[in-house]
């Protein structure tokens, strides 16, 4: 069975098409940060617009490489995300549905990016812990099951890629910050300006980033009276880089072992932070997954490999649903009474 799946929520056009028996076969992505980077930020009406222009000739191309005519479903992503944008890919995907007379399935874009690394020649066993980082969220989960998500810590104020992308402007790396940040931070000393490592000796398994943008701003400030930010960037990026790591990894261990999980799953667009991956498989005992690169940030291939574990929740004709708000532990396991008593 091939599925098209469909990613609009953002500032980014993902399509892709997963086969259900020889995996993904065929996926494109059109980013509009260039569009965007000129605000320092998305800005919705115009994110909406480009995914408009450019949805159907990417479904086009993908449908083309898959030497296909038509899928026999369509997954698209439902929420959270920006309502206009949402729509765009909610109103394509279900109007291809009626034309196709094929099955629409919501997806929730986290459980995308939490379904990921079955794109992978090993996927993960269920359960895992899920550690989810984007610009817009800060998750650690306990995966039990498709859709049997418990939610066991969240951030209390900005999410990781936040921190991210907002310690990058204040050094003027334009947007989206992380991967200049990251990718300056190689160059200087991560012991270079001492940094709080938020939360970590707290119970529970919250995470906290403010307080970490705090500190940062105020060394910067000083380094600019003192007339040496230029050449110190790429020590503050490489200090903020690895105290945001340290409190992730530390955070997730703690979870990891807390739980006894054997297995742990990151994923979403901080997930591509090279040394994340590098810390929690050097420190964890387990085995670590992650999609790869390409698929850590937002893309339509997550979408439609979840759409090939949710066919049996596929809404009736021609319905749209998008949520700006959506709480990933509110999700359930597939609808298959549902599947069985239709078929
Ligand atoms: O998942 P994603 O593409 O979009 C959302 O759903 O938010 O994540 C984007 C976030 C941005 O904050 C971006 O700066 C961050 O992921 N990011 C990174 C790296 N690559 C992307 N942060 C740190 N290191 C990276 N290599
Ligand atoms: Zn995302």
């Amino acid at each position: 069975m091939k599925i098209l799946g469909i990613e609009s929520s953002c500032d980014e056009t993902g399509v892709a098409v997963f086969d259900t028996e020889q995996g993904l076969v065929a996926h494109a992505l059109h980013s509009q940060i260039d569009l965007h980077a000129v605000y320092g930020g998305v800005v919705p009406e115009i994110a909406s617009r480009d995914h408009l222009r450019r949805i159907l000739p990417l479904i086009k191309q993908v449908l083309g490489e898959a030497e296909i005519e038509r899928p026999d479903a369509i997954a698209y992503t439902a929420g959270p995300g920006l309502v206009g944008a949402l729509m765009v890919g909610g109103g394509t995907a279900a109007g291809l549905g009626l034309a196709w007379d094929c099955p629409v399935i919501p997806v929730h874009h986290m459980e995308g990016h939490l379904l990921a690394p079955m794109l992978e020649d090993e996927p993960p066993a269920f359960p895992f812990l899920a550690l989810l980082v984007s610009g817009g969220h800060t998750l650690l989960i306990h995966v039990r099951a498709l859709g049997d998500y418990a939610l066991l810590g969240t951030t209390l104020d900005d999410a990781v890629g936040e921190a991210f992308d907002k310690t990058a402007k204040l050094l003027d790396l334009g947007y989206p910050g992380g991967p200049a940040l990251a990718a300056l931070a190689e160059a200087g000393d991560d012991s270079a300006f001492r940094l709080p490592r938020p939360m970590l000796k707290r119970a529970g398994f919250d995470f906290s980033f403010s307080g970490l943008k705090t500190a940062v701003m105020l060394e910067v400030r000083k380094l600019e009276e003192a007339g040496t930010l230029a050449e110190r960037k790429p020590d503050v990026a490489a200090s903020f880089q690895r105290a945001a790591v340290d409190t992730l990894v530390g955070r997730t261990l703690q979870a990891a072992k807390a739980l006894q999980l054997e297995r742990i799953v990151i994923a979403g667009g901080v997930g591509a932070n090279k040394l994340l991956r590098a810390d929690m498989a050097s420190r964890f005992s387990g085995r670590v997954f992650y999609p790869r690169l390409a698929f850590c940030t937002d893309n339509g291939a997550m979408i439609a490999v979840a759409g090939a574990l949710r066919l049996a929740d596929a809404t009736s004709a021609g319905e749209i649903r998008a949520r700006a708000r959506w709480s990933l532990d509110t999700l359930a396991r597939p609808d298959t009474t549902a599947m069985a008593a239709t078929s």
